[in-house]
């Protein structure tokens, strides 16, 4: 994939970023939505790629933009899969609060699962504990196992949790291996991306959270080094069969990070709202400042871009 292209694709967060970002606190989280695909939508027209979405929005009869199989681009370029979520913390974003970014993720065609809109178990490591853990063990195994890889006591491991009552179990079994907790509202793909962050506490991403974000977080995780695992976690029997005609035969399989997110892949993110690593859209008089990150699995770079955006020399946000 071209690597000129990344900078591309940060104008792209960077488009729907600064849009969603008018929406904080006010309570409205459709609104703050729509901003970002709008915003999304415009900026993809201008990037040089013949590109085709396959984590969207929605399906198209209930997304009119940034659909499932909706094609993005000049098509002047590479032929690419993109998997987005304008704004990752719909929520978080309508209540001001931490941690809601821009994101989205290329990768050759055919590369990214084909993720339905439902949930997935999820496990997200570091780069120092990749392939040492797997979902299907208990969770005190892999916590043990986690310490040992990290050289840490098992009091001194954070686990990342989406604060929701389905989790009070997992809450549970983590607290009883003797592991702290970091419990968060909204943004697994935060969640994920904090395991493999220097300087941030989390140690490891446990719980269900959404089965697109979970492809998201697993090609973010290729690009950092880590490690992802997911398991589709159904709500109910229509979605397995619905499931099906996008192309999942076993409704029980465990997904490797590179099965969720193959071959070359790039992330890009902006925050929205302040978060752990990347800082939120700050106005300016007449603009605004954003901070992203691109990143690329081939390479490995890591690009954090600091924007400063005039307004009056560029469209409107
Ligand atoms: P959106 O803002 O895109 O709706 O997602 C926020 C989010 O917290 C994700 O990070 C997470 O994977 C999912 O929602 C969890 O779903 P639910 O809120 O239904 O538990």
């Amino acid at each position: 994939m071209d690597r000129n292209l990344a900078l591309e694709f940060v104008r792209v967060t960077e488009a729907a970023a600064l849009s969603a970002a008018r929406w904080m606190g006010r309570g409205d989280e459709k609104g703050a939505d729509q901003a970002a695909v709008d915003a999304m939508r415009k900026a993809f027209n201008i990037v040089d790629i013949d590109g085709t979405i396959v984590i969207g929005e929605g399906e198209r009869d209930e997304a009119p933009m940034l659909y499932i199989g909706e094609e993005v681009g000049t098509k002047n370029g590479p032929r690419v899969d993109i998997a987005l979520d304008p704004l990752e913390g719909t929520t978080i974003t309508a209540n001001g609060g931490y941690n809601a970014t821009s994101v989205i993720a290329v990768a050759e065609k055919g590369r990214f699962l084909h993720a339905p809109d439902t949930y997935m178990d999820k496990l997200a490591v570091g780069p120092q504990a990749k392939g040492m853990l797997n979902i299907e063990d208990p969770v005190e195994v892999n916590l043990k196992r986690l310490a040992k890889a990290l050289d840490k006591y098992m009091e001194d491991i954070v686990v990342c949790i989406l604060d929701r009552p389905r989790h009070e179990e997992l809450i549970k079994q983590v607290r009883a291996a003797g592991c702290r907790i970091k419990l968060i509202s909204d943004g697994d793909v935060s969640g994920a991306l904090a395991c493999c962050m220097e300087d941030s506490p989390v140690d490891i991403l446990l719980g269900i959270g959404g089965a697109p974000e979970g492809v998201l977080s697993a090609a973010a995780l290729k690009c950092l080094g880590g490690d992802f695992q997911g398991r589709l976690k159904w709500r109910n029997e229509e979605e397995k069969e619905r499931a099906k005609d996008m192309g999942i035969t076993d409704p029980e399989k465990v997904y490797t990070m590179d099965e969720l997110a193959g071959g070359h892949v790039m992330f890009c993110a902006t925050g929205v709202t302040d978060g752990e690593f990347l800082k939120g859209v700050h106005f300016t008089p007449r603009g605004a400042k954003t901070h992203s990150m691109v990143m690329r699995s081939k390479s490995r770079t890591i690009r954090w871009i600091h924007t400063e955006h005039h307004f009056d020399y560029k469209p409107t946000y």
